[in-house]
């Protein structure tokens, strides 16, 4: 892994931290206090938009620190006909370029996988599209488009 300024407090503080399986009604202040940090105050996404319909039905999975600080979040949800969806990935902008988004991406396409899945689809952020690149997505050829504001591109993957 290459040293970044990003990724310098990795080095520094020796970063520990654990992926768990997260349920929406136990684990929701957990999950939502990090959306709503990157989603809600970093990007500006309506906080109306945040939470949705999806949260208690999906597949939570939830990045610690080693005293249980939430710092990271991702969601998977069934879209039929073994596909999945997969959002709501996110965290701490301190804590980025650690591994910490890789470790959760990959726990959650194994459990899907193990459940049967075959296929994960995304909407990924253009600024996100080599983060996810670099864990096996390819972008579909739809075009470019708006979500919350924000340009996204559909990727996907098999499982
Ligand atoms: C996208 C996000 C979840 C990545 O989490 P992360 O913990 O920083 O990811 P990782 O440390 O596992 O990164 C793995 C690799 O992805 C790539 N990557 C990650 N973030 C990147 C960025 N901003 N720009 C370019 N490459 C990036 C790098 O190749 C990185 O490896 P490296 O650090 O060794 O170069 C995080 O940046 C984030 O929360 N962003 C804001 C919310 C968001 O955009 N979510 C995605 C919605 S679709």
């Amino acid at each position: 892994m290459g040293l970044s300024w990003d990724g310098l407090l990795c080095y520094i503080a020796a970063l520990k931290f654990q992926i768990h399986k997260a349920n929406w009604e136990v684990d929701r202040e957990k999950l939502y206090s990090v959306r709503y940090t990157v989603f809600v105050k970093e990007q500006k996404v309506p906080e109306e938009f945040e939470e949705d319909e999806l949260d208690p039905v999906a597949r939570h999975l939830l990045a610690t620190l080693e005293d249980g600080a939430p710092i990271g979040t991702a969601r998977w949800t069934d879209e039929g006909g073994g596909d999945i969806r997969v959002g709501r990935v996110a965290v701490l902008r301190e804590l980025r370029r650690c591994g910490v988004g890789s470790l959760l991406i990959a726990t959650l396409l194994e459990d899907a996988k193990n459940d049967g899945f075959l296929t994960a689809h995304l909407h990924a952020q253009v600024s996100s599209i080599l983060f996810y690149s670099n864990l096996g997505f390819s972008e579909t050829d739809d075009p470019e488009f708006e979500e919350a504001g924000i340009p996204h591109r559909m990727m996907e993957r098999k499982l």
